[in-house]
């Protein structure tokens, strides 16, 4: 057998296992394809990413530029106190009723998550979440050795829930959590009063966490409002909210998020957690704070210009032959089936070998929004986050796109 000191000599020590199944984003995965065409003076229009065009708050940036300290010190690892009251408040106008004591500033929604499945799982348990998801969940969920398990649904029936019976096949003894996201990112869908109930009921059947991300909450349309997990009744120790900064405020670069629990032993877990990472950014704590001041005029004509986009890009979408979609009913994303085979190489090819008047369009492929192999193969993400405009453009090079592919 080799000796520690042979082996080192010879090899070079693997990586992690961990490190292997990393995914890449299938959101930026394409973005070196995207980079050449731009070089070779192609204008890309991008509609892979959930980055709003919309302005930041400017009280955001004013807070910041106030900042009079002389040393850039370490905040508490919780977050700021004006910032957790902030959020207090602002949940409280929302007519839910938490405390101080129940929420826990992250370095953006995704150390919230990341925060939010370690605190529940060990490795190896299981969280029961509906596909397609949030791309990041896959990496999440590698990351702290937790197997996402996939309850699937489509895009014929808006990509709402199956049945309960469905969902509860699914749970296992390793089962320890159900994650949604409502408004959802990739589809757009939003749970219905229904949908929550048989949540809430397979939660408290089987004592299961749920996992509530909640960062688009406010881009709900038709009038309608979304439903938090925070107000169903009776399973409040079990229920973990994630929530974000980045698409409220349109502040996606600030890396500010929380978590809110009404159990004091998760909560002193994320003190442990945070501890360890020392503490969320200060600057853009202090931005947060004067943003979440203004929210009541900042949103609302935010939700009225994505609920235009909306509308305009599904008239739009109806006139490009054999391309097939749900209207969303919140967030700013669609799951559109296309006529193609391989979505993946589609989109690549739109990157790598079209143009049309020297512009093309990027997309996100919609397979890396599923863990259940060979879903998702002929459908994209498309994010509704540049004005009509550009939309419009950006449509057209897309059935352009289409009928090109088609006939090659
Ligand atoms: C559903 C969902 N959750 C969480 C996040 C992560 O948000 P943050 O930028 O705050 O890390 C995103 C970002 O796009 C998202 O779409």
């Amino acid at each position: 057998m080799e000796t520690a000191q042979q082996f080192s000599k010879t090899k070079m020590r693997s990586l992690s296992k961990r490190a292997e199944q990393m995914p890449y984003s299938p959101i930026r995965k394409l973005a070196p394809l995207a980079d050449e065409a731009k070089k070779k003076g192609i204008t890309v229009f991008h509609l892979n990413i959930g980055q709003p065009d919309i302005k930041t708050p400017k009280e955001l940036f004013d807070a910041i530029a106030d900042y009079k300290e002389d040393v850039l010190r370490y905040g508490p690892s919780g977050g700021l106190l004006d910032l957790r009251l902030a959020v207090v408040k602002y949940y409280r106008e929302l007519g839910i009723n938490i405390d101080l004591d129940n929420v826990w500033i992250t370095t953006g929604g995704s150390e919230a998550i990341i925060f939010a499945m370690m605190a529940v799982c060990d490795a190896g348990d299981e969280i029961l979440v509906f596909e397609p998801f949030y791309t990041n969940y896959n990496g999440f969920s590698v990351m702290s050795n937790v197997k996402l398990v996939p309850v699937t649904t489509d895009v014929e029936h808006g990509f709402h829930l199956p049945s309960a019976q469905k969902i509860e096949e699914r749970i296992t003894p390793r089962t320890k959590a159900i994650l949604i996201n409502t408004p959802n990112n990739p589809t757009g869908t939003v749970l219905t009063e229904e949908e929550m109930f048989i949540i809430y009921k397979l939660c408290k059947q089987h004592q299961l966490f749920l996992l509530s991300d909640e960062v688009y909450r406010e881009f709900v349309y038709d009038g309608k409002s979304q439903i938090s997990a925070l107000s169903l009744p009776e399973i409040e120790k079990q229920v973990i909210l994630m929530d974000s900064i980045s698409k409220r405020f349109s502040a996606c670069g600030a890396r500010v998020g929380c978590l809110v629990s009404r159990n004091p032993e998760i909560m002193n877990a994320l003190l442990r957690f945070g501890q360890a990472r020392l503490c969320p950014p200060t600057l853009e704590q202090i931005g947060a704070i004067a943003a979440y001041q203004h929210i009541d005029e900042y949103i609302k004509p935010i939700i009225a210009e994505y609920e235009e986009r909306r509308n305009f890009l599904f008239e739009q979408i109806k006139e490009i032959p054999g391309v097939y979609g749900h209207k969303p009913e919140g967030a700013f994303y669609t799951v559109l089936r296309l006529p193609v085979a391989d979505a993946d190489h589609f989109c690549r090819w739109l990157l790598s070998d079209f143009s049309y008047n020297n512009k093309t369009v990027m997309l996100a492929p919609a397979n890396g929004f599923y863990s259940t192999p060979g879903k998702g193969a002929d459908e994209v993400r498309i994010a509704y986050v540049l004005n009509k405009a550009q939309l419009a453009e950006a449509l057209e090079v897309l059935k352009k796109g289409l009928e090109v592919y088609k006939s090659r």
